[in-house]
């Protein structure tokens, strides 16, 4: 291993340091300049190999997990957790509003980093640095290292998640090594206006929490959670809205999400992660089977000329909703106007030219590992659906339909807003995978999944 008389130091949840010889053994040998660093031998390996032994790691993990379930939350110690603005786990909440008052003054410096760590603000407009933030992703992203797929980010889809109408470059912070500038962690935010209960709030929606797997377990994720919070707090801003897989204090509404393969053989053929289905394929591709083509009259993309009929739907869509956001006419034109590979939304228009339905998919690429046929997959996620009819079904096959036409092997949605309304009828299946809805420094009842109008993109 590396030397251990290297100074040594540690962070401390408010962002101090603090000695600890055991971590910062830990953390030089993360260092790749020594010839003995285990990580610069596993570097040196094929790829075949680290991802077999990624695998065997995996699966004989026994490592600290963070809980997936209520019923294990209530065993855990969140040591960041618990000095932030947020529900305590088990608490009765019955009123609304924020948790901590804002402070007069927003510390002016950045967060303490441990020694040979920076800061860096990403400029996403440099094509080399959007293509770092897609590496560093892509190859660390992935929560399950099942050695099936790996997330595929794409530039144009960062640009899409990241830079929406009033996004701020400060919010894309990122963390470098300083010996080698080698990019190893990142935490953005973009504004919204977001409503919850009869509050309407502009906060932040927090995005792409990444930590590169050789620094994992060091505690990283609260300096960055920190350093974030500080610079949205410059801004005045005082409230975030998040998801996450794992539980942490407190959720403010749990979903599940549900899957519908498109391309069931192929599914099957790479062994996707969480697909249950109990049946030979060629039931499977029998009992899938989609019609041809669409069946609802006037269904077509939308187009600029269609922003402001669909920011009228969808804004009185979300009046429904007890958590929601407000778009703008410029939201609506970034979040949903089609771009290839990144967002696909349809409407249909009545004979009287007003519009009466939406839906928006967005797409997430992976690449199939270790595959002789398949090398990547895509799958659509249900961002918005809204429409004055009140049975989606017929419109939501409709969606299938097109996915499919449109090359997505598998259509993945939550279970919020009316989604179950059709979710069975057109043979979703639900997953294992929940995901859990957060509000950062805001108190109020929590909200059953059918009454969640909102859904982030990662
Ligand atoms: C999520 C991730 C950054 C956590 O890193 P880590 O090295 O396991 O955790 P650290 O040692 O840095 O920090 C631990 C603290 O972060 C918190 N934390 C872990 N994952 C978190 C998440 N997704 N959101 C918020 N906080 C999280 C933990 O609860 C813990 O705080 P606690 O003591 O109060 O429980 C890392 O696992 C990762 O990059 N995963 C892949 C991408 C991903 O899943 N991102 C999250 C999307 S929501």
């Amino acid at each position: 291993m590396t030397d251990s008389n290297s100074s040594d130091k540690t962070l401390t949840e408010d962002g101090s340091l603090k000695r600890s010889k055991k971590k910062q053994k830990k953390e030089d040998a993360w260092r790749p300049e020594g010839p003995r660093d285990p990580f610069v031998m596993l570097d040196s390996l094929s790829e075949k190999k680290q991802q077999e032994i990624q695998r065997a790691l995996h699966l004989f993990s026994t490592g600290p997990t963070l809980p997936r379930t209520l019923q294990q939350a209530r065993g855990h110690t969140y040591r960041f957790w618990d000095t932030q603005p947020v529900p305590r786990l088990g608490d009765n909440i019955t009123t609304h509003g924020p948790i901590a008052e804002a402070e007069v003054s927003v510390r002016e410096e950045p967060f303490s980093l441990p020694p040979g760590f920076s800061w860096d603000t990403l400029d996403l407009s440099s094509s080399t640095v959007l293509m770092e933030l897609c590496t560093l992703l892509n190859e660390n992203y992935t929560e399950e290292d099942d050695n099936i797929v790996r997330s595929s980010f794409s530039p144009e889809y960062l640009q899409w998640a990241l830079q929406p109408p009033d996004w701020l470059p400060q919010w894309h912070c990122g963390l470098r090594v300083d010996a080698n500038k080698k990019l190893v962690g990142f935490i953005a935010a973009v504004p919204a206006d977001v409503c919850v209960y009869e509050t309407r709030r502009r906060m932040v929606q927090v995005k792409f929490l990444c930590v590169h797997k050789k620094l994992r377990l060091k505690r990283m994720t609260p300096v960055l959670i920190r350093e974030l919070n500080r610079r949205v707090n410059q801004q005045g801003l005082r409230q975030a809205v998040y998801t996450a897989a794992v539980v942490l204090p407190t959720p403010l509404s749990s979903c599940r999400y549900w899957h519908r393969p498109l391309n069931p053989r192929k599914l099957m053929d790479v062994n996707y992660p969480g697909l249950r289905l109990n049946m030979n394929l060629h039931r499977a591709v029998k009992f899938l089977r989609l019609p041809e083509v669409t069946k609802t009259k006037g269904l077509r993309p939308m187009t600029l000329k269609d922003v402001a009929g669909t920011h009228s739907l969808l804004k009185t869509n979300s009046s429904r909703f007890q958590l929601s956001s407000i778009l703008s006419l410029q939201e609506v034109e970034h979040w949903l106007l089609p771009r290839e590979n990144v967002i696909d939304t349809y409407v249909v228009e009545g004979d009287d030219g007003i519009l009466t339905y939406v839906v928006s998919f967005y797409c997430s690429s992976f690449r199939v590992l270790n595959h002789p046929v398949h090398t990547d997959l895509r799958a659509a996620h249900l961002l918005h659906v809204a429409s004055s009819a009140t049975d989606l079904t017929d419109l939501m096959e409709d969606a299938l339909v097109l996915a499919k036409s449109r090359g997505f092997d598998i259509f993945s949605a939550l279970d919020v807003m009316e989604n179950k309304d059709f979710l069975e009828k057109l043979k979703f299946s639900v997953s294992d995978s929940s995901l859990h809805y957060y509000l950062y420094n805001w108190m109020c009842p929590t909200i059953s999944p059918d009454k969640v109008g909102l859904v982030l993109p990662n």
